[in-house]
């Protein structure tokens, strides 16, 4: 028979099986949507990886600048600085200043001279606001930023401009200094100790400088020329049939245009002593036979005069 109580347990064990039956499709339907979100995901990946984190904006290809290295600057005694006369604003100092400002500071120090350049947003310590006249590291009198542009700050990523002349540090200072009033006014007390750090007022010796593409083909060219006296020098060796000390030397040598290249690169023609002792340590490394067959003392003296001969001769 079936009571009211019954009807109520019927109806508490249908709720039941409605219940269980929604979650267990809420379940699937949970397990449906991480399959196929997972799997664009997947599929997305790739492209992800490559193409989506590559950031929009591109820094300016620094590297396809030809005009960007050093300049040949002759190494002189520039005349004695006027300070007092030199540290006088004009015009024409300031535009001077601005463009040498626009040729090596704005990068980092930004066009405004706020120390936003597209160079400088990497840095830490940020490049200084030359709009602001706290917090620097130096400072903004006259005889600090003197001091920076010399020396640089080198650790905080501030380079040393001791390649350009004493007047156009200052006329850079005098430009800086035109951004905003405020900054300290330059008393004798400021050009004295700039004169008194860096003697101006005598004159100073500028090395000289070359740009760094002529150093690598002069390098490059040293180097081949080098390279041909040693072939130079080794046929000689290889095709003298008579004279006594190629002989030896060729006894000595497995590989002569080894041995002549050592003998190239290092000091031994201090006398016979020391030749002896070059190719007698490590001889298999410089090409010599690591037996040193047999050579008398007669024959290392003849082998000797022969290979300094050589060396002055073409092995400068
Ligand atoms: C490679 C980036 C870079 C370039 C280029 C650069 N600077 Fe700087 N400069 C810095 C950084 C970074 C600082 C901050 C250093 C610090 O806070 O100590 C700085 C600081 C300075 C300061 C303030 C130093 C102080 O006392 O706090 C002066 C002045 C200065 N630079 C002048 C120049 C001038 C003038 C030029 C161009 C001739 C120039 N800088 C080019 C990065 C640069």
């Amino acid at each position: 028979m079936i009571g009211q109580n019954d009807n109520i347990n019927l109806e508490v064990k249908d709720k039941k099986k409605v219940i269980l039956g929604f979650y267990g499709l809420f379940y699937v339907v949970i397990i449906l949507i991480i399959v196929v979100v997972g799997y664009s995901y997947l599929g997305k990946l790739e492209a992800f990886s490559r193409g989506d984190l590559i950031p929009t904006v591109i820094s300016a290809d620094t590297t396809a600048k030809t005009n960007t290295d050093l300049p040949i600057v002759k190494g002189t005694t520039t005349a004695p600085v006027d300070l007092v006369k030199e540290v006088v604003s004009t015009p024409d100092k300031v535009s001077k200043g601005k463009t040498l400002f626009e040729a090596n500071c704005v990068g980092c120090h930004g066009t405004e001279g706020k120390g936003d350049g597209v160079a400088g947003k990497t840095l830490n310590p940020p490049p200084r606001n030359f709009t602001a006249l706290t917090g620097w590291t130096n400072g903004p009198a006259f005889s600090s930023m003197y001091k920076t542009l010399q020396e640089g700050i080198t650790a905080r990523g501030m380079a040393s401009y001791n390649n350009l002349l004493p007047e156009e540090r200052i006329n850079l200072i005098l430009y800086i200094r035109s951004l905003v009033p405020g900054y300290p006014a330059i008393d004798q007390k400021e050009i004295s100790a700039v004169d008194a750090a860096y003697s101006l007022s005598k004159g100073f010796k500028l090395p000289n400088q070359i740009p760094v593409k002529m150093a690598e083909e002069k390098i490059l060219e040293e180097t081949k020329i080098m390279y041909s006296k040693i072939e130079n020098v080794s046929d000689i060796i290889i095709n003298e049939k008579n004279d006594k000390g190629a002989i030896i030397f060729k006894k000595l040598s497995f590989d002569v245009k080894r041995s002549v290249t050592a003998l190239s690169f290092y000091a031994w023609n201090e006398n016979e002593a020391a030749f002896v002792k070059f190719v007698s340590v490590n001889p298999v490394s410089k090409g010599f036979n690591a037996s040193l067959g047999g050579i008398t003392q007669e024959e290392w003296s003849i082998v000797y005069k022969y290979t300094v001969n050589l060396k002055n001769m073409f092995i400068k």
